[in-house]
């Protein structure tokens, strides 16, 4: 497919529902032309969103744990511009579980999927970004070291404030580049993930967070940020 020159284009990895598939809606509604991707098997939403979109939205298939489907993905891609790259996938673990008594097998599947495999999505596609372009992550506010106060979803917090880390790492590594490096905190929000309870609603939450992405574009530097772009404490 080419790009049109005037029409913006994101790459949003793991799009199949939830907020990475209310973010290929809105992006949808702004004008980009979207590449969004879910696992092979999670791709109907995605598909039924782009026989409505007229070609402006393009589903892939990544698995990001699988570093040989981000080589295949990455391939396929090649030669694409991507003014701003998201990877939103994530997972967590059973909220009762502590440190105490999760599995390693458990532990190891929160880590590489929301610490390791986001940033192996980022090295293998920031070539596509152009210097002035955004790479951006779905963080969390659970990953703030400074406002963690009590004990809760532990496993989880650990493995975005590693994600975290690695972005500040990416950061210092990419100096060089003006790009704008994000890292965004959703808020709570009713999801698979976040479930009923959740204070916020989708549609609460990703037009925001998506207006925060637009207000940084071209802002170098990392920022830690939550959906209505204030900054959250690292
Ligand atoms: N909801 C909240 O309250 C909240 C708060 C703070 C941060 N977040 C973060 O926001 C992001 C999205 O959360 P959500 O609430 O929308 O969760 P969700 O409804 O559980 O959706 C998770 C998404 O990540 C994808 N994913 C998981 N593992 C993957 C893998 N190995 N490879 C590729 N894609 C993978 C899922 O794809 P499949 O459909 O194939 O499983 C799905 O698209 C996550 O990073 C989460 O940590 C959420």
């Amino acid at each position: 497919m080419q790009d049109t020159p005037s029409q913006k284009t994101v790459l949003l990895i793991g799009a199949s529902r939830g907020l990475g598939l209310a973010m290929a809606e809105e992006l949808l509604k702004r004008g980009y032309r979207v590449i969004a991707t879910g696992r092979a098997a999670s791709t109907e939403r995605l598909q039924h969103l782009a026989n409505a979109c007229a070609g402006s939205l393009e589903v892939e298939t990544v698995d990001i744990t699988i570093p040989g489907q981000i080589a295949a993905l990455r391939g396929r891609l090649e030669g694409r511009r991507v003014d701003v790259l998201f990877v939103n996938a994530g997972v967590k673990n059973d909220d009762r579980e502590t440190l105490a008594d999760v599995s390693t097998e458990e532990f190891v599947r929160v880590m590489v999927t929301n610490s390791l495999s986001p940033m192996r999505v980022i090295h293998a596609f920031q070539d596509l970004v152009p210097p002035t372009g955004t790479i951006g992550v779905m963080s969390s506010g659970q990953g703030s070291i400074t406002n963690a106060t009590n004990a809760n979803y532990e496993v989880y917090r650990g493995s975005k404030a590693a994600l975290n880390m690695f972005m500040r790492t990416f950061a210092a590594r990419s100096a060089s580049y003006p790009r704008s490096l994000l890292l965004m905190a959703p808020g709570w929000v009713q999801t698979d993930m976040g479930g009923p309870a959740a204070r916020l609603t989708i549609e609460e939450s990703i037009p925001n967070l998506v207006n925060t992405i637009e207000a940084y574009e071209g802002r170098a530097g990392f920022h830690y940020l939550d959906y209505l772009g204030r900054a959250v404490p690292w």
